[in-house]
């Protein structure tokens, strides 16, 4: 049995990644509530865009399981938010925290109290976040959010060289999804043309039925975070494991 510290379980990515790990117990952490039923062994609600909040209820989080139970603890950090979809030119710093606050504060908080945890746990620890192609690629009007990612990317590039540095015995990797077909991706095709050059794209993506579905790349992330040489690599990509 395994702990596995998951974020986004109500829907979307997160959600089918509660279903495909049945057999490990859910540590869920969200905004929207989850029920603790089934393989969600403990359910925790916060609003990642609540800095303060996050500081507060991750030691909670991490210290709400007993290491001693199991040989094995994964932290999942799947939640994130494409907007806003505006050019440089219309940003508001608002809108910017928001983003920078869910995608890069919140999953960083989370490894912070993940690896300050189970620093003298003997057993196997795993972290994953997962990342988008717009880390590594411009896309006019996702300033913020490619930004935001290839800041999650650097993030886990630094632990993995403090991970050697202080012996804390942590995989981690970051995970290209592909494009699934979530409620992101309905945010996507709601966009402003003149904000979003590239809408037409994603809108066809649908009707061509391009979009992975969620479960397919939920057992893609399975197979990345299960493999035995997991770490070996600094990131994985769906293209490879679906
Ligand atoms: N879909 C794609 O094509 C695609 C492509 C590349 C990368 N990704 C990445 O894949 C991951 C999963 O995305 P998805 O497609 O499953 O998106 P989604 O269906 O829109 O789900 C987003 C999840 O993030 C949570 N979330 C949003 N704002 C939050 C907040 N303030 N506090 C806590 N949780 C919050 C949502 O909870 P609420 O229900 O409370 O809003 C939801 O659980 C994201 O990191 C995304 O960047 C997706």
């Amino acid at each position: 049995m395994k702990y596995v510290f998951l974020t986004g379980t109500n829907r979307g990515l997160g959600e089918a990644t509660a279903k495909i790990f049945k057999d490990s117990k859910i540590i869920s952490i969200t905004r929207s509530g989850v029920e603790e039923t089934g393989n969600i062994h403990k359910a925790f609600s916060v609003d990642f865009s609540d800095t303060d909040a996050m500081e507060h209820f991750v030691p909670e989080i991490f210290n709400s399981v007993d290491p001693d139970e199991t040989d094995e603890v994964y932290l999942l950090n799947v939640a994130g938010i494409v907007d806003p979809v505006k050019a440089v030119s219309n940003l508001s710093s608002d809108d910017m925290l928001t983003n920078y606050k869910v995608n890069v504060v919140a999953p960083t908080l989370l490894i912070k109290g993940f690896v300050n945890r189970f620093k003298d746990f003997g057993g196997e620890k795993r972290i994953v976040t997962v990342t988008s192609g717009a880390a590594r690629g411009p896309v006019e009007g996702w300033s913020v959010y490619c930004s935001s990612k290839a800041a999650v990317n650097m993030i886990h590039s630094v632990l993995n060289k403090e991970n050697v540095h202080q012996g804390n015995n942590i995989k981690s990797a970051v995970f290209y999804p592909g494009v699934i077909d979530t409620g992101m991706q309905e945010v996507i095709r709601a966009s402003d043309i003149k904000e979003f050059p590239n809408v037409d794209r994603f809108k066809e993506y649908k009707e061509t039925n391009k979009l992975a579905k969620a479960e397919d790349v939920a057992a893609a992330l399975h197979k990345v975070v299960t493999l035995e040489d997991f770490g070996s690599e600094e990131s994985y990509d769906v293209k490879d494991y679906i």
